[in-house]
């Protein structure tokens, strides 16, 4: 029976640190208030000329290094992204072209910060049904091009960066074993971008009233049903595999906030070492936190062949995963 495995990750952040103190410049907050709530110290952010695509790039050419497979191998890119270089082409077709992936197919996935989870379950999908060998699955994100700079609540959390894996096909034991994938759209405007689409076309109009730029409705909302969302997708991951919370070895989470990360953890009883946190450095990065996070703890060494590894995520529109994976 086929299945897929991760053959090797990457991982690409912009150079430009920005910190607490940098904020407590530009809106009314203090490195207290967003440690104490948010658990983040620092993030990247991209440079004026830097795209999307450009963080992209670099992390899935680590990752193809890190599975030593060429690109001409690829058969199908996905690109999992809320802040696509442009609405088309797709950024999965930009990096096609700079990639050298010229017998790839590639599209982007909308799914905010549950991206990288919905990019990996239809690559195993794909990989499963036998239809291909190797497909890039990449969560970038350049969201400071999108955040409010003027909004307190919300410009302190999101952050830029690009995580990519490439998921190859296998008959090994070393396999994604399920990914479980949710949604509900008739909570979509607690997390939104109005404008700029269809609906609320770019117009001087839209510019004025800050349409095109992220709106959290209640982030207090938003982190109860964070919690709730990312505790039942991992559950239904543990029960599909007839697994226990005590079997998971490493367990990554979408890195939106220290508090929410530490609730879920607490009711599924799972203990601190065996949470990859890195969210105090590089804040909440939607597609590529899951992603830049497994890479930290596969080049740390975190994991080792066997082990069983927890994915659970949560975001816009809104979508929740989980993903369980024996490495
Ligand atoms: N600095 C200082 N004060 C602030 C800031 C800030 N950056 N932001 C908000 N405040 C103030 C508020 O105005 C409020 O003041 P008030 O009581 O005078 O009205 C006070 O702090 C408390 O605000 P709350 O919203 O109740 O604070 P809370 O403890 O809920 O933390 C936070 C806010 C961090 C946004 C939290 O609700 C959260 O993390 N929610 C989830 C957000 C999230 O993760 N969104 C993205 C997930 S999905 C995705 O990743 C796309």
């Amino acid at each position: 029976m086929y299945g897929s495995r991760i053959a090797g990750t990457g991982v690409s952040v912009p150079d430009r640190v920005l910190t607490n103190a940098d904020l407590e410049r530009i809106v009314s907050t203090s490195d207290e208030w967003i440690v104490t709530r948010t658990g983040i110290s620092e993030r990247r952010i991209a440079s004026d000329s830097q795209a999307t695509s450009d963080l992209a790039e670099r992390a899935a050419a680590r990752a193809l290094e890190a599975a030593a497979v060429d690109p001409i191998d690829v058969e199908l890119i996905v690109v999992s992204t809320v802040t696509p270089d442009t609405f088309f082409p797709s950024t999965g077709c930009i990096l096609q072209d700079r990639l050298g992936a010229s017998h790839a197919a590639a599209f982007d996935l909308s799914a905010a910060c549950s991206g990288f989870i919905y990019g990996l379950s239809v690559a195993d999908a794909y990989l499963r049904a036998g239809l291909m060998r190797n497909i890039l699955v990449i969560g970038a994100e350049t969201l400071s091009k999108v955040v409010d700079w003027s909004d307190r609540g919300t410009c302190v959390l999101f952050a830029d960066g690009a995580g990519a894996a490439l998921v190859q096909r296998t008959t090994g034991d070393s396999r994604i074993l399920s990914t479980h994938l949710y949604a509900d759209g008739s909570k979509g405007k607690q997390l939104i971008i109005p404008g700029g689409g269809s609906r609320h076309p770019v117009s001087q109009k839209v510019l004025d009233e800050n349409l095109v730029k992220i709106k959290m409705a209640n982030g207090n909302e938003v982190f109860k049903v964070a919690v709730r969302s990312m505790e039942d997708a991992a559950l239904a991951a543990l029960k599909a595999n007839g697994a226990e919370i005590t079997d998971i070895d490493l367990f990554v989470p979408h890195q939106a906030n220290a508090r929410i990360i530490n609730a879920v953890a607490q009711r599924l009883g799972m203990p601190k070492e065996r949470i990859v946190m890195n969210i105090d450095r590089f804040g909440n990065t939607s597609a590529a936190s899951i992603p830049i996070a497994l890479n930290e703890a596969v080049r740390a060494g975190r994991l080792k062949p066997g082990d069983l590894l927890l994915l659970a995520a949560f975001g816009g529109g809104l979508t929740w995963g989980s993903a369980l994976i024996r490495w």
